[in-house]
C-alpha cells in the first residue's frame, strides 16, 4: 500500500522536482548571450544592458562576439550548451547558419530567443525585435521628403542578415509606385558586406564614379553604412546636397543630422528591447509563461517561401528621426548624449542644454 500510495503521490512530486531546475543562489539561472559583432554601435550597448539586467535578477549572462564568424558563432553556441546555459539569446551574423546551433540547443532541451535578427528556424523560443519593414518605409520617406524624383541609389545591408531582406521590403513598398511611374530611376542597388562603413565606402566610390556623380537622393539601411556612404559623397561635394537615410540613431549618425549631412535615421528605443529579453530569457529558464508573443510563418518572416513552420514574434514600435526632432526624441530621452550630438556647432545655434 505504502508503496502504492508512494507510487500515487510522491512520484509525480519527484518528478516535478527533478523538472523544475532549482534556480536559486547557489544555481543562479545562466543565460547565454551570443553576438554577431561588436564592430555596429549597438550591440556593446545592449551587451551591457543585458548584464545588468540579468545580474540584478540573480542570474548570470556569459556572452561572447564573434567578428562577423557564422562558423565561429556557431563553435561559441556550442560551447556556451557545454557550459550549462539554461537559455541562450541570439543576435545573429548569418540568420540561416545559426539555425543548426539552435536546433541543437534545442535538442538538449535548451530555450533559444533570436535577437532583433531572425534565426531561420521553427525551433526558436521567441524572436524579438523592432517592426523592421517599418523601418525600410520610414527610410524611404525620410529621403523622400526632400527628393521625389531622380536618380536614386539604394544600399542594402548586410545579405546573411534577415533584417536587411525586411528593411528593402518597407524601402520598395513607399518607392515603387514612384518607380512605376518613372518619377524615380534606380541606377544603382548594392548590399553591404558586414555592414561595414569601409564597403559602403568603396560601393558609393564606384557607384559616383559610374554616374558620374549624378545621384539625387541614396536610401542607406543604417547609419554605419551611410556615413560610410557620406564619406565617398563628401569628397565629391554632395554630401548635405543629396539625402542620404539611415537607422540606429548613433551618436556620430545623429550628430550628421544636426550638421545637415546625414538626412534622417531611425530610432529604435534598445533599452525596451534589452529588457524583454532577459525577462523572456528568465521566464524561459524557469519554464513559466511568457505572455505577448504572436506566431509568424517564416515564409512571412524572410519572404522565403521555401521556408516552413512558424515563430512567436513581438516587434517593437520604431520612430523616423531628422533635424527637427533629434532632440526631442533622442537627446531629451537620454537615449544620446547632448554633447556628443552638439559639439561642433556653436553655442548659439544649439538648443537648450539638458
Ligand atoms: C541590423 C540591425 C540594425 C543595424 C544593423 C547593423 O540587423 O537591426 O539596427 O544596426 O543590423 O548591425
Amino acid at each position: 500500500m505504502k508503496g502504492k500510495l508512494f507510487g500515487l503521490f510522491m512520484a509525480p512530486l519527484m518528478a516535478a522536482a527533478i523538472a523544475m531546475p532549482a534556480f536559486g543562489a547557489d544555481k543562479p539561472i545562466k543565460i547565454g548571450l551570443s553576438i554577431s559583432d561588436f564592430e555596429t554601435e549597438r550591440w556593446p550597448v545592449e551587451e551591457a544592458i543585458m548584464k545588468k539586467l540579468a545580474a540584478d535578477q540573480g542570474a548570470e549572462l556569459i556572452s561572447q562576439q564573434a567578428n562577423h564568424d557564422p562558423k565561429l558563432q556557431n563553435d561559441q553556441i556550442q560551447n556556451m550548451i557545454l557550459q550549462g546555459v539554461d537559455v541562450i539569446i541570439i543576435i545573429a551574423e548569418d540568420g540561416a547558419a545559426a539555425a543548426s546551433a539552435v536546433e541543437e540547443a534545442g535538442r538538449d532541451g535548451i530555450p533559444c530567443i533570436a535577437y532583433d535578427r531572425l534565426v531561420k528556424s521553427d525551433k526558436l523560443a521567441a524572436y524579438i525585435s523592432f517592426d523592421n519593414v517599418e523601418v525600410g518605409r520610414t527610410q524611404a520617406r525620410g529621403v523622400l521628403d526632400k527628393v521625389n524624383k531622380g536618380n536614386f541609389a539604394l544600399l542594402g545591408g548586410s545579405p546573411t542578415d534577415n533584417n536587411a531582406i525586411l528593411f528593402r521590403k518597407g524601402q520598395m513598398e513607399v518607392l515603387q509606385p514612384l518607380i512605376d511611374k518613372g518619377d524615380i530611376k534606380v541606377v544603382a542597388d548594392q548590399w553591404v558586406e558586414n555592414w561595414a562603413p569601409a564597403n559602403a565606402t568603396k560601393i558609393m566610390e564606384n557607384i559616383l564614379t559610374a554616374e558620374a556623380n549624378k545621384i539625387d537622393a541614396v536610401v542607406a539601411s543604417n547609419d554605419g553604412t551611410a556615413l560610410g556612404a557620406l564619406q565617398a559623397m563628401k569628397a565629391q561635394g554632395l554630401a548635405g546636397k543629396v539625402p542620404i537615410s539611415g537607422q540606429d540613431a548613433t551618436a556620430a549618425g545623429c550628430k550628421s543630422i544636426v550638421e545637415n549631412e546625414l538626412t534622417m535615421t531611425v530610432y529604435k528605443d534598445v533599452r525596451l528591447l534589452s529588457p524583454m529579453a532577459i525577462d523572456m530569457a528568465i521566464k524561459f529558464a524557469k519554464k513559466e509563461p511568457v505572455e505577448g508573443l504572436k506566431d509568424f510563418t517564416l515564409e512571412e518572416l524572410t519572404l522565403d517561401k521555401s521556408l516552413s513552420g512558424s515563430v512567436p514574434c513581438k516587434f517593437l514600435k520604431v520612430v523616423g528621426v531628422n533635424k527637427d526632432n533629434v532632440y526631442e526624441e533622442v537627446v531629451k530621452s537620454g537615449f544620446q548624449k547632448y554633447d556628443d550630438i552638439y559639439k561642433d556647432i556653436p553655442e548659439d545655434q544649439r538648443p537648450p542644454r539638458i
